[in-house]
C-alpha cells in the first residue's frame, strides 16, 4: 500500500468478531452535503455502506458492525455477487470460466480540479483481471461521478458480457422512481412510479438518439411520492450518447433496492484484448433533501461549472432559425430578409437551416444530398460568405445547419465512398429518413476526418460563422462496419460513439468558442455523453407552446436552461393544429434559451410587437434565466390547471417567475403559487414582464411582498382563460 492509501488499519479484536466483513478501513467519498461510505477489508470485496446526508467521522464509526451499514457489494461481480442480486460486471475468461472474484488491493485519492478522485484497485487472485473503480466527488457541488476501468493480463482476449458504470444500494422504504419517456415531438415526459417488487429496466437501442424514447437519467425518491422542493431524492445520469440500460432491482432482498447503469450489454459484447483498458462511461449521481428541484439544481450547477456543458457558464444569444419559416426553400434574398426581421425584433443571431448545400444534387427535400457539403450556387450564388457579411452589416451573428454523420443514397458522397456508410455484409442497406438516409461509419478514422473537415472547411472559409446546428436524424440500423475486423463487429455501437467523440474533441480543440447546437430530430441527443462538446440542444421538434410546457418541464430535471433551445413558433401549430396567443408563445419560450422558429414575414403586427417586447424584457434577465437556480413550483403533470417555475440568483436578490395555464374549466380550483428559494426576510417588488400588447399590467405589478408571504401564503394569479400566462421579475429591496 502506498502513502496515499486510505484504508485505515483495523482493530484486530473486531476482525475476529466479524470475520466476513471485518472493517479494515472506511473509504469516505464526500461532497459539501453528502457522504458515500464504502469499506473494504484488504483481500476482501468492496462493500457499499452508506450514501446520504453528510456524516461526521463519529457517525461513520457508529455504522460499523450494525444494520446501519448496508454492507452490499459496491461493484458486484458475477460469481462473487450476492446470488439474488444482479452483477454490475460479468466477463467470460479465455478458458471459458465466467466468474470474477475481485478483491481490494489498493485505495488511493488524488485531487483533480474541484474534485477528489478515489480509486479502488481490485484484482481477481486466480485470473489476472484488474478493475479500477473510481469515485470523483466535487467540493463545489453535491455530485459524484463513478466509472470503472477493466483490464487483464490473460493470454488471450476475454469477453465483457456486462460492464456497468456504477451501482447504488438503496435502503428499502417508500421508494419511487422517476424516469423520462416520450417520442419524437413529445420528449421527456416524466413517469413517476413506486419501486415495486421486481426488476425495472429502462433501455435504449437507437444507437444514435438515445433520449427520444427513454432517457439515460433517473431520479429515485426515498421519502415517498417525490415533491419538487422537499424530500430526499437521488438523481443519476449516465454520461453516454449510445445504447444504455438502467436497472432498478427490487427483487433480491426486502431490505435493499439496487440501481445500476451502464452501456446496454445486449447490443455490445466487448472483446477485451490483453493489456487493453476498457473505460466505462461515467455515471453522475447526487442526493438532495430539497426534492427533485434540488437534484436538478445540482445537475445544472455541475453541468455549467464542471465542464459537462460546453461553455456552460456562458449565456446564449437570441436567434431566429429558418427551418419552420421556410423549410428547404433557401435563397439569398430570403435569408437576408429573415436576418433583417430578426434584427428588427431585437434578435442577435440568424441560423440558416437545412437546404443550403449540394452541387450535383439539390437538397429540396429530405431524400438527397446529405454528405455534399458544398454551397448550392443556384440558391446562394454568392456563397455563405455573403450571408456572413450581411449578418455582420446588421450587427448580428450568423449560424448554419449541418448533419455531418449522414448521407443519402442520392449524393456525390455516396457515389465516391459507398464503403464509408454503415452496412451489413451480404445484406441490403436499411434506409432511414426519406427512405434514403444512411449513417457514416464513424469507426473509420478516414470518416472521422471527413466529419471533422465538414466543420473545419466551413470555418476556414468563413471564420466568422458563430454557430453551427449539428443535426442527426438517423438511427443506427445497419449493424456492420467495413472498418471493424470480423471479430469486433459487436463493438459497433461503442466504436461509433468513440469515433464521434474523438471527432468532436478535435473540433473543440480547434474551435473552442464556436457555439454548437446538438440537434437530433429535436431532443434525441439530450445527454451528458455529448453535452461536453455542445453549448445547447434543440429541446424538441415540437414547438407548440402548450406541449412545450410539458416537454421543457421534464427536460429541466437534468439539463440547465442555458442549454435548452426554446423557440417562438407560428400558430396554429403544424403538428397539433393548436392555436395559441402570441403572449403564451413568447412567455413559454422565455423560460429557457429564447429564440424564434417562424417566417417573420407572416407575423401580424401584434405578433411582432409582442415578440419585440419579450426579447427586450428578456435581455436584462438573460443571466438570471439562463444561469439561475431553478425551482419548479407547480407541475403541468399534476392536473392543477397551472404550471409554474422560477429562477433565483445566488444572492436571492432577484428572481423571475413564470406561470402558465395548462387547463381551464370554468370555476375550477386555481392553486396559489408558493414561491421557493427566496429570502423569507427580504421584501420583493414585483414587475410584470412581457405585458400583453394592448393590455395594462397586472394589478400585482409594482406590489411588494416579503419572501415569507410569497413562499408561505403564495401568489394567486388569476390566469382565468385558456392559454393565459404571465412572467414577473422580483427584486429585493
Ligand atoms: C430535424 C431538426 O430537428 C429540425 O429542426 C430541422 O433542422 C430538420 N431536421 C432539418 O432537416
Amino acid at each position: 500500500m502506498n502513502k496515499k492509501t486510505v484504508i485505515s488499519m483495523v482493530v484486530l479484536t473486531m476482525m475476529s468478531a466479524l470475520p466476513t466483513w471485518a472493517w479494515k478501513g472506511d473509504i469516505v467519498v464526500s461532497t459539501p452535503k453528502t457522504s458515500l461510505v464504502l469499506h473494504a477489508n484488504e483481500g476482501g470485496s468492496l462493500r457499499f455502506s452508506y450514501f446520504g446526508e453528510k456524516l461526521t467521522s463519529n457517525e461513520i464509526s457508529q455504522l460499523k458492525g450494525t444494520s446501519m451499514d448496508l454492507n452490499q457489494a459496491a461493484y458486484p461481480a458475477f460469481g462473487q455477487h450476492d446470488m439474488l442480486d444482479l452483477p454490475a460486471i460479468q466477463v467470460l475468461h479465455a478458458d471459458g470460466q465466467w466468474t470474477l472474484y475481485p478483491t481490494v488491493d489498493d485505495v488511493t485519492t488524488q485531487t483533480e480540479g474541484n474534485a477528489t478522485v478515489t480509486t479502488i484497485t481490485m484484482t481477481d487472485k486466480q485470473y489476472p483481471v484488474t478493475l479500477k473503480v473510481f469515485y470523483k466527488a466535487y467540493s463545489t457541488v453535491d455530485m459524484i461521478e463513478t466509472w470503472t476501468e477493466i483490464s487483464h493480463r490473460e493470454k488471450k482476449a476475454i469477453t465483457l458480457k456486462r460492464y456497468d458504470s456504477g451501482h447504488l444500494a438503496i435502503p428499502q422504504g417508500n421508494l419511487y422512481m422517476i424516469h423520462m419517456h416520450g417520442n419524437w415531438n413529445s420528449e421527456t415526459y416524466p413517469t413517476c412510479e413506486p419501486i415495486n417488487p421486481g426488476l425495472k429496466v429502462i433501455r435504449n437501442t437507437d444507437g444514435v438518439r438515445n433520449a427520444h424514447n427513454d432517457a439515460p437519467e433517473m431520479m429515485l425518491s426515498l421519502d415517498g411520492k417525490p415533491q419538487e422542493n422537499k424530500g430526499r431524492v437521488i438523481g443519476a445520469a449516465l454520461c453516454w450518447s449510445g445504447n444504455y440500460e438502467l436497472r432498478v432491482n427490487n427483487s433480491s432482498d426486502n431490505r435493499y433496492a439496487h440501481f445500476y447503469a451502464g452501456i446496454d450489454p445486449q447490443t455490445t459484447e466487448y472483446i477485451l484484448e490483453p493489456k487493453e483498458v476498457f473505460t466505462t462511461p461515467k455515471l453522475a449521481f447526487t442526493l438532495s433533501n430539497e426534492g427533485m428541484s434540488g437534484v436538478s439544481r445540482n445537475f445544472h450547477r455541475w453541468a455549467r461549472y464542471e465542464g459537462w456543458l460546453h461553455q456552460g457558464d456562458q449565456t446564449r444569444k437570441i436567434l431566429l432559425n429558418s427551418w419552420e419559416g421556410v423549410y428547404f426553400d433557401i435563397n439569398e434574398e430570403g435569408m437576408f430578409q429573415m436576418m433583417e426581421d430578426i434584427k428588427s425584433m431585437g434578435g442577435e443571431l440568424f441560423v440558416m437551416d437545412d437546404g443550403w448545400f449540394g452541387d450535383k444534387y439539390q437538397r429540396n427535400d429530405d431524400v438527397t444530398t446529405l454528405g455534399d457539403w458544398m454551397v448550392d450556387k443556384k440558391k446562394l450564388p454568392n456563397g455563405v460568405a455573403s450571408l456572413v457579411k450581411k449578418a455582420k452589416s446588421l450587427g448580428i451573428e450568423f449560424g448554419i445547419w449541418i448533419e455531418p454523420e449522414s448521407s443519402n443514397t442520392k449524393s456525390e458522397f455516396f457515389e465516391k465512398h459507398p464503403d464509408w456508410v454503415l452496412q451489413e455484409k451480404n445484406r441490403d442497406l436499411k434506409l432511414g429518413r426519406g427512405g434514403t438516409q444512411m449513417l457514416l461509419d464513424l469507426c473509420n478514422p478516414k470518416v472521422q476526418d471527413f466529419v471533422f473537415r465538414v466543420v473545419d472547411d466551413l470555418m476556414t472559409e468563413n471564420p466568422e460563422i458563430y454557430y453551427i446546428k449539428w443535426d442527426a436524424n438517423c438511427a443506427l440500423q445497419n449493424f456492420g462496419s467495413n472498418y471493424l475486423p470480423a471479430n469486433k463487429q459487436s463493438h459497433l455501437y461503442i466504436e461509433y460513439h468513440r469515433g464521434l467523440i474523438k471527432t468532436l474533441q478535435r473540433i473543440r480543440a480547434k474551435y473552442p468558442k464556436l457555439v454548437i447546437q446538438c440537434c437530433s430530430s429535436g431532443g434525441g441527443r439530450v445527454n451528458y455523453g455529448l453535452l461536453p462538446y455542445f453549448e445547447e440542444f434543440w429541446t424538441s421538434d415540437n414547438n407548440d407552446p402548450y406541449q412545450r410546457v410539458f416537454i421543457q418541464w421534464g427536460t429541466s430535471y437534468f439539463f440547465p436552461s442555458n442549454a435548452m433551445a426554446q423557440h417562438i413558433a407560428h400558430s396554429p401549430y403544424w403538428n397539433t393544429g393548436r392555436t395559441t396567443p402570441i403572449k403564451y408563445r413568447t412567455d413559454v419560450a422565455m423560460s429557457g434559451r429564447l429564440g424564434m422558429e417562424l417566417q417573420p414575414r407572416k407575423m401580424t403586427d401584434e405578433e411582432r410587437e409582442q415578440s419585440r417586447r419579450a426579447i427586450n424584457d428578456y435581455k436584462p434577465l438573460r443571466e438570471l434565466i439562463q444561469l439561475g437556480n431553478l425551482y419548479r413550483l407547480i407541475s403541468p403533470y399534476d392536473n392543477e390547471g397551472i404550471a409554474s417555475l422560477m429562477y433565483t440568483n445566488d444572492a436571492k436578490s432577484k428572481a423571475v417567475l413564470f406561470a402558465y395555464r395548462v387547463q381551464y374549466l370554468y370555476n375550477m380550483k386555481t392553486p396559489r403559487i408558493h414561491l421557493a428559494g427566496l429570502d423569507a426576510t427580504k421584501n420583493y417588488r414585483l414587475r410584470e414582464l412581457n405585458v400583453k400588447v394592448g393590455s395594462e399590467p397586472s394589478p400585482l405589478n409594482n406590489k411588494v411582498f416579503s419572501g415569507k408571504l410569497l413562499m408561505e401564503q403564495g401568489l394567486y394569479l388569476p390566469l382565468l382563460k385558456d392559454y393565459n400566462s404571465c412572467v414577473f421579475e422580483l427584486t429585493a429591496e
